[in-house]
This record gives C-alpha cells, sequence and structure tokens, in this order.
C-alpha cells in the first residue's frame, strides 16, 4: 500500500561534544513517546539507541558509523540520518549530506562557532542545504544570545532569524519567547532527564513575578531583533540565505519538541532532482535512488555489506530488480533494511526520502545509482580533498590475498582513498585521507575483519590534483611529483606541497590540475 506521509529527512551536524548524539536520542525518543501515548523515558532508555557498535568506537568513544534511524511524528515520517562526529571524517559526513534535504546544526552556547562548525557551514552552502541552528546547552552559562547572532551573520554570512528567544541567561534557562505568538514557553526541570520536559505557554500578562525581569529583557532583546528584520522568511530560508535559530538544552529535554515541529513546519519535503544529463525526476515518478555510503562488519556472524541508498523517486518493494547505472546490470534487491546502530528492520517498501540499507550490495559503490523505468544517473558524490598519504603493504605475505580483497573493499566504501600505479604495484598502493584517523581504522579493520595485518610507510606529499589522461601521460616522469590512478579511473597527482603544485601548473598551463575541497580540520 502506498504510503503518502510527507517526508523529512535531515542530518544533525555540529562540532564533536556540542550534543549530537544527545539530542538525536531526544528527538527519538521524544517522537516515539509522543506515539506511545505520552509515554515518559527516563535516562535508562537512551543506552539503548546508541549508535556506536566498532569496539574502537566505544573506545574512543566516537562516532564512525552512519545510519538512518526513521521514527513517526505528528503523521510525518522523520528520516534521521546520523553522521559521524570526528573531523577526520569530515567526508563521510560531506556524503551523508548528499542525502539529506535539510541540516540542524548544533551550536554549543558555551563555545560558539568552533572550526567544525565553521565547515560544516560551509559545505551545507555549497550543496544548497538549509539549516536550522539550534543553540544547545542553554542551561549551562555561556556567551549572550545577541552575541551568538553576530557570530553567526559575521562568520557564516548566514542571516540568523531567531524563532524563539530564550528567556534567562546561559545558566539560568527558564524558557523561551515564542517569536511569533509572542507567548512564554516556560519550562520545568525533570528529574535526569525524562523524556518529555513539561512546557507551559502563557501570555506575556500571565509571566509570574519571579521571571518578570528575564522575561521583560527577552521582549526588549525580540523588539531589537524585529527592528533590525531578523524574522523568518521560509523562501529565503530555502534559499540558503538565512538560518532560523532555536534555543535549546538537550540534555534537559528543553526545547526537542518545538524542533521536531519546526522540522515539519519549515524544512523541505523530498523533491525533484537532476541526473547528469539534465533529465529530472519527481518523486512521484520511476523508483530510482543513489548511493551515499557503503559499509561492512556491522554484524561479524555474517559480515553482511549494506549500501546505503537514499531514494529520490517512486516507491521501493523489497525484492524489485532494478537496474545498477554505472554498468546496466540488473541488481535484484533481495533483502533490505532500515538501521540504527545495532537495530535493524528488515524493509518492505519505502518512499522518497527514506534511506534503505541493501544487503549484499557488492557490486554497488559510493555514488551509483539504481533506477527502474528510463535511465537516470545522478551526479556522484564529490570528494574531498586528502592530505596525508601512505603505502600499504601486506604484513604478512602468505596472507596476500586476503590483503588485496581486504584494501579493494574498504576502497569501495570510501573508508579512504585507494591510488595506484604500475610503478607502485598491487603490493604496495598508496592510501590517501582526509585525517589521519582514517589509517587507523584501515589497520583496525584489515587486522579484525580480513585477517592480514598491514604496514604503512608515510609518503611525503601534502597535496593532491586531479587530471586527466593526457596530463597524467604528459607528468609521468616529470619530477616533483607522483601521477597515480584512483579504482574509478580518475588521475591523481600528489605534490610534496602546495607550492610545487602551483609551479607544475604554471609552468604546463595546457595540463589540468584541479583542486578538490579541503576537508581537513
Ligand atoms: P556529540 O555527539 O556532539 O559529540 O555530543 P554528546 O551528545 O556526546 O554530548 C557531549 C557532552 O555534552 C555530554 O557530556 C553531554 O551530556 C553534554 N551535553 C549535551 N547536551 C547538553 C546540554 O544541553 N546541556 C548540558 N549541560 N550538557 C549537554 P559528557 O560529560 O561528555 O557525557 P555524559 O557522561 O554526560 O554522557
Amino acid at each position: 500500500m502506498l504510503d503518502t506521509r510527507p517526508r523529512r529527512t535531515f542530518a544533525v551536524i555540529s562540532h564533536p561534544d556540542a550534543g549530537k548524539s544527545t539530542i538525536t536520542e531526544a528527538l527519538a525518543l521524544h517522537a516515539r513517546a509522543i506515539n506511545e501515548a505520552g509515554a515518559v523515558h527516563g535516562k535508562g532508555d537512551r543506552k539503548a539507541t546508541v549508535s556506536d557498535w566498532m569496539a574502537m568506537e566505544k573506545a574512543r568513544g566516537i562516532s564512525i558509523t552512519s545510519a538512518a534511524l526513521q521514527f513517526e511524528y505528528r503523521d510525518h515520517v522523520v528520516n534521521l540520518v546520523d553522521t559521524p562526529g570526528h573531523s577526520d571524517f569530515s567526508e563521510d559526513t560531506y556524503r551523508v549530506l548528499s542525502a539529506v534535504d535539510s541540516a540542524v546544526m548544533l551550536v554549543d552556547a558555551g563555545k560558539g562557532l568552533e572550526p567544525q562548525t565553521l565547515k560544516l557551514f560551509r559545505v551545507c552552502a555549497l550543496r544548497g542545504i538549509p539549516v536550522i541552528t539550534v543553540i544547545n546547552k542553554w542551561d549551562r552559562p555561556g556567551l549572550s544570545p545577541l552575541e551568538l547572532m553576530d557570530m553567526i551573520e559575521r562568520q557564516i554570512k548566514l542571516r540568523p532569524t531567531p524563532l524563539t528567544w530564550p528567556v534567562g541567561e546561559a545558566g539560568d534557562f527558564r524558557g523561551v519567547l515564542d517569536r511569533r505568538t509572542g507567548e512564554f514557553i516556560k519550562y520545568t526541570r525533570t528529574a535526569g532527564g525524562a523524556t518529555i520536559a513539561p512546557e507551559k505557554r502563557m501570555a506575556s500578562d500571565e509571566v509570574s513575578e519571579a521571571d518578570r525581569l528575564v522575561w521583560d529583557n527577552a521582549v526588549e532583546e525580540h523588539g531589537l531583533l524585529e527592528l533590525d528584520e531578523a524574522d523568518h522568511d521560509q523562501a529565503r530560508f530555502l534559499a540558503g540565505e538565512t538560518t532560523p535559530v532555536m534555543f535549546a538544552s538537550a540534555l534537559q529535554n528543553f526545547g526537542v519538541a518545538q524542533l521536531l515541529d519546526l522540522l515539519l513546519e519549515l524544512a523541505p519535503a523530498p523533491g525533484p532532482t537532476e541526473g547528469v544529463d539534465g533529465t529530472v525526476r519527481e518523486p512521484d515518478d520511476d523508483f530510482s535512488a543513489f548511493v551515499f555510503k557503503v559499509q561492512s562488519g556491522m554484524n561479524s556472524a555474517h559480515r553482511d555489506r549494506l549500501a546505503y541508498a537514499r531514494i529520490v523517486s517512486g516507491e521501493f518493494e523489497r525484492g524489485m530488480v532494478v537496474t545498477h547505472a554505472s554498468t546496466g546490470r540488473p541488481f535484484a534487491t533481495k533483502f533490505a533494511q532500515t538501521v540504527f546502530g545495532r537495530e535493524t528492520t528488515s524493509v518492505e517498501n519505502a518512499y522518497p526520502g527514506d534511506i534503505i540499507g541493501l544487503v549484499n550490495a557488492n557490486a554497488l559503490r559510493v555514488g551509483d545509482t539504481i533506477f527502474t523505468g528510463p535511465k537516470i544517473e545522478y551526479a556522484g558524490v564529490p570528494s574531498f580533498a586528502p592530505e596525508h598519504f601512505m603505502t600499504v603493504s601486506a604484513g604478512d605475505i602468505g596472507r596476500f590475498k586476503q590483503f588485496r580483497k581486504g584494501i579493494e573493499q574498504l576502497d569501495q566504501e570510501g573508508v579512504v582513498q585507494v591510488l595506484r600505479s604500475d610503478l607502485r604495484g598491487d603490493q604496495n598502493p598508496v592510501l590517501a585521507a582526509v585525517g589521519p584517523l582514517q589509517f587507523e581504522v584501515v589497520e583496525d579493520r584489515m587486522v579484525n575483519e580480513f585477517n592480514s595485518p598491514v604496514r604503512f610507510a608515510r609518503l611525503d606529499y601534502k597535496v593532491a590534483r586531479l587530471t586527466d589522461a593526457e596530463g597524467a601521460e604528459a607528468l609521468k616522469g616529470m619530477r616533483g611529483c607522483e601521477v597515480l590512478q584512483r579504482s574509478d579511473g580518475t588521475h591523481v597527482v600528489l605534490f610534496a606541497d602546495s607550492w610545487r603544485a602551483n609551479a607544475t601548473a604554471r609552468d604546463n598551463p595546457s595540463i589540468t590540475l584541479e583542486a578538490l575541497p579541503a576537508g581537513g580540520a
């Protein structure tokens, strides 16, 4: 049966530690609690949705994997796509952002805009993703709200349009002024941060004496914002010119309900998408989807390989046979799952905006399109500029077969870029990473999953440029650079520094040397 409920597909992004995991779980539990007739969940339940599955992630306390969490809220289906938190994995975050229609940016009220915050805002701008900004941790001392607005405007060049305004300074969070109704939404602290923090809406004249001073202050600042025309404008928000702002404490569940309501009200629904040849698929056309992440090892018992695909158009039915755009071959979708952390559920049907995990998808790579009906192919997910380079070889030459298989698999998943050349041969490929932590993931997985210890040797390169076949030919043998090839056929030229890359470009104006977007923190 066709599921016509509207969808919202978004990601929560932030600098590490701003509260992404906390708010993700609060959103999910809040929605679930609402749907389960108002049951209140305490903090103990949060443990159930912890999204880490690799032992290494646990040890480091960071989330390396990405998956999607789906829940219902007020007759909508909400898809929350999880993003990795560590800056080394910004390439992964970038890919995830190709699968969402909007993003929620968390800013730590005490720290303001941090390096990763700025970078993520830039990535959203580049991809045209509208951003809702949440100033989190308002229960703790922090910057003044006007100062934070000023930072967003100056450093990100996005106009902040607060929808709520805090009543009480950071550290003394009484509630918020709903700037569109003028009401006071008063919060009450609950023990242990239960899922639904009690909220009470009241008109200005109902505000108690105890809250009067801070309320008047909020009203005054709201007036300043009005004078400054910092009010929400849906068209400008969708065009990426403004960012609606709200204030919250994820830990205490303050503002979580408002965020969900805002997502339903303001965030865009899945829309038409253009293919590389300019043809456009509307959400109700034939089925199409693109793969934005490939992952294996979710379940060490059967080592499944999952390709996460975002549905662009049409209805997905389990078992349907689709066409793999890059090979033209049929792909049978025997099983599909929704996955979040350890919880997997088999999917029978899915719709535009939904994320499906396709099982046994050995042929699918990041950026690939699958479809039914007339051919469509979506632009691949662009990659960031690698800045760290190592050669890798099998630590145990007797396990070369496992080594080759593992490296190929990690390459296809996009864990790291694998570069090869005739000169280096298959036994000694070059690994290129945006951040050094990617090498640790390679080492960990090669040992634990592929049973092949590896040896790394550092290479003295810092800069990569892309070239074409002619450029690769011309540059081969030239001093100060090395020409290699990615498994998708792209020619990559490595230089010791950007000075040398620029000099080579200057001395050889006919050779194409293209830079990739910077990804490092
Ligand atoms: P991340 O995924 O963005 O990296 O952040 P995470 O949710 O793990 O939160 C980082 C820390 O900030 C956690 O504290 C978390 O409890 C705290 N935190 C998140 N939201 C709020 C908030 O609204 N107010 C306050 N005061 N703290 C918040 P921790 O000590 O590292 O972990 P834990 O022991 O509390 O779990």
